[in-house]
Formats: C-alpha cells, structure tokens, sequence
C-alpha cells in the first residue's frame, strides 16, 4: 500500500511526501536530483523525510521508459500517484528545451503508465501550472479558457502532458487530475524562485530586480494550501475515464511590490530596487479563478502572504543560520 510521490526532493513534493507521512501514509519518493538548482537543498529535503519509517526514496529518471518497471518493483501494490516532478520554470526551458520535454511530458507519461498497468483504478494528481494560459488576456484565468498559446516551452510541456493525460482518460479509461499551480512559496522553497531570491538580496544587501518595472501580479499560493489541494484531489479522485483540470492559486491576486514590501518587513531591511524590463517568456498577470476547485474539492486557500511570506524567512534563517 504505497503512494508513489514523484519529485519528493523538489520543494511541493517534499511538502506532499512529508504530509503523507504525517497522516500514516507508505510513501515512495522518486527523484533524479536533477541539478537545475542546488542538489545540497535536495538532498537536505530527502534526508528529512528519510528520517521517517514511511519512506523510501529510489534515484531515477521518470523520463525513461524502465523507470516504470523499477518503480512497480519498488512500490508493490500502489495507492495513489502524485507527479510532482518537473522541470520547472520559464525561462529555464529556453536552455534546456530536451531535458524539459523528456521530464514533463516522458515524466508524466510514466506516471500513467503506472497508472494504466495497476490492475484496478488507481488516484492520480498531476503538477501543471498557470503557464499554460500563455498569452491568454481573460483575467482571473479559468480552467474553462482554451489554453493554447503558451509563452514559453515550459507551458506547452505542461499542457502537453494534460493532453496527453487527456486521451489516457480516452483510451484507457485512466481518471487523473491535473492542478495548475499558481507561483508557490513557502519554507524549503526553490532559490530560483522572487522569494528566495529577494529574500537573499535583503539578507545580504544587494539589489533587486523588479520585472515589468514592478507591474505585475500573482495568485501567489502557500505550499501547505497547494499541498492540501493535492491530498483532497487524492482523496476524491477523478472517476475512471475522467480527466479534471483545476486551479490551485490564491483567489486573490497580490502586486509584486506589495509582495516585497511584505518580504522587507518580515526580514527587517529595506530593498534597493531597480525596475527592469520583463523577460519576453514571462506572465504579467497570473490570478486564478479557484470556483471549479472549490467547487470539485473543496478547496480553498487560508494562507496570506502577511502569514506565509514571514514563514518562509523564518525557516530561511534557520536553514543559513542567519
Ligand atoms: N513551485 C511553483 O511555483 C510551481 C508553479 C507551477 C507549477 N509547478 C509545478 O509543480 C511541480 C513541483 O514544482 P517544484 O516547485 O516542487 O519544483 P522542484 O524543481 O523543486 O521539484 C521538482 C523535482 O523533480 C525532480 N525531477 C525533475 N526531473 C525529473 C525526472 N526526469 N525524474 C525524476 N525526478 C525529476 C527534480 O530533481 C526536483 O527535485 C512541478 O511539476 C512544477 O512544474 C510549480
């Protein structure tokens, strides 16, 4: 009885794995502890959950067609799939577009494989993300938008992986569900990521860039919300044959500079800011219609980002014995 938590040292799948086992859950973490950030963090996460009775972790690349066999092998009878491993970020896919193409959409066709060869219906939750709406105006965005102009190769990875998850449902009759995440944060977070980033630059007092000269906004989500997404979406899974696609942001949007202003406080410095230009792959305006969410699981966010943002540097702290 075990559920299968792809990407378990990356930062939500960490989070998943360790709430899992908080609940009594068998969890096996795979992860290839690809070196896109800081693999000292990954492997600093694993040896955390290591820690507890519940967890094995197996090193592989999800991306390979074997994977499969050897995560059968490992789990025995399985439970539950949680994909949460990825490469992540948007601008990362400009430079590494095959490792992106072979993780998230090779990567999320193992976790259907698994799912397709369990033998009875078996929860499936999948990571995709707000980059799938792209160039897509309609504000906030809703699961029920077309989602097919994506700035940037991650997004299309992503809403390929939906697709392709989409004729699984089709031709096999495997339910899953796909979140769309919207900009997570939160302790144990990702160093390419605004909050670990500025929260470095104030720390170590360096200069920061705000993108779009600072006009931006973001359904900005705390990773225990996101995470409690990802547990109801197990615990009512999508019907055999069904493929849900659900947005996992909070319901209201926050500015970056108000996000920084947050941030500063929580820290106790000031931020110098320099306003620059964005990154042609990058979102301006990423807020997410959570009805559907709520509606399917449930779900709604409890966290502010005056409540999470002084969590995050308080473990930053901690964790840089600052
Ligand atoms: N963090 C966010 O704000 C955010 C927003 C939208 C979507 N997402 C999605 O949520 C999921 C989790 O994101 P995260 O922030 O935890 O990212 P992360 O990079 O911290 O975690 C992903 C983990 O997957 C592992 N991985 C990558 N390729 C792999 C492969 N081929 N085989 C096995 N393991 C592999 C990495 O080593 C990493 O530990 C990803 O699918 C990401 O695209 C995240």
């Amino acid at each position: 009885m075990t559920i299968v938590v792809t990407g378990a040292a990356g930062f939500v799948g960490f989070h998943l794995s360790a709430a899992l086992l908080k609940r009594g859950e068998t969890v096996l973490g795979v992860d290839n502890f690809d070196p896109y950030y800081s693999v000292e963090l990954k492997r600093a996460r694993a040896a955390e959950l290591a820690r507890q009775p519940g967890f094995r972790l197996i090193e592989a690349d999800i991306g390979q067609a074997d994977t499969v066999k050897l995560i059968q092998d490992a789990a025995g009878e399985i439970t539950g799939i949680a994909n949460m491993a990825a490469n992540p970020g948007v601008r990362a896919s400009d430079d590494r577009p095959f490792d992106f193409i072979a993780s998230n959409i090779g990567g999320e066709l193992c976790a259907l494989e698994l799912a397709r060869h369990a033998g009875r219906p078996v929860p499936l939750v999948y990571a995709s993300t707000s980059a799938v709406y792209g160039a897509s105006e309609e504000m906030p965005f809703s699961p029920n938008d077309r989602a097919d102009r994506p700035k940037s190769l991650y997004g299309a990875t992503k809403r390929a992986a939906e697709l392709i998850s989409l004729s699984y449902a089709s031709r096999f009759g495997i339910g899953s569900t796909a979140l769309r995440f919207f900009t997570v944060y939160g302790p144990w977070g990702r160093p390419d990521m605004a909050t670990w980033k500025f929260t470095k630059a104030l720390f170590e007092g360096e200069k920061i860039e705000l993108y779009n000269f600072g006009r931006m906004t973001r359904g900005f989500t705390y990773v225990e919300d996101t995470v409690q997404a990802v547990l109801l979406a197990l615990e009512k899974p999508a019907a055999p044959g069904e493929h849900r696609t659900l947005n996992v942001g909070s319901a209201g949007a926050e500015t970056l500079e108000r996000y920084l202003a947050v941030l500063e406080r929580a820290v106790g410095r000031q931020a110098e800011v320099e306003r620059v230009a964005a990154h042609p792959a990058e979102m301006f305006d990423t807020v997410a219609d959570i009805s559907e969410t709520e509606r399917v699981l449930g779900w709604r966010p409890t966290t502010t980002i005056d409540v999470g943002l002084p969590k995050f540097v308080e473990w930053y702290r901690a964790f840089h014995k600052l």
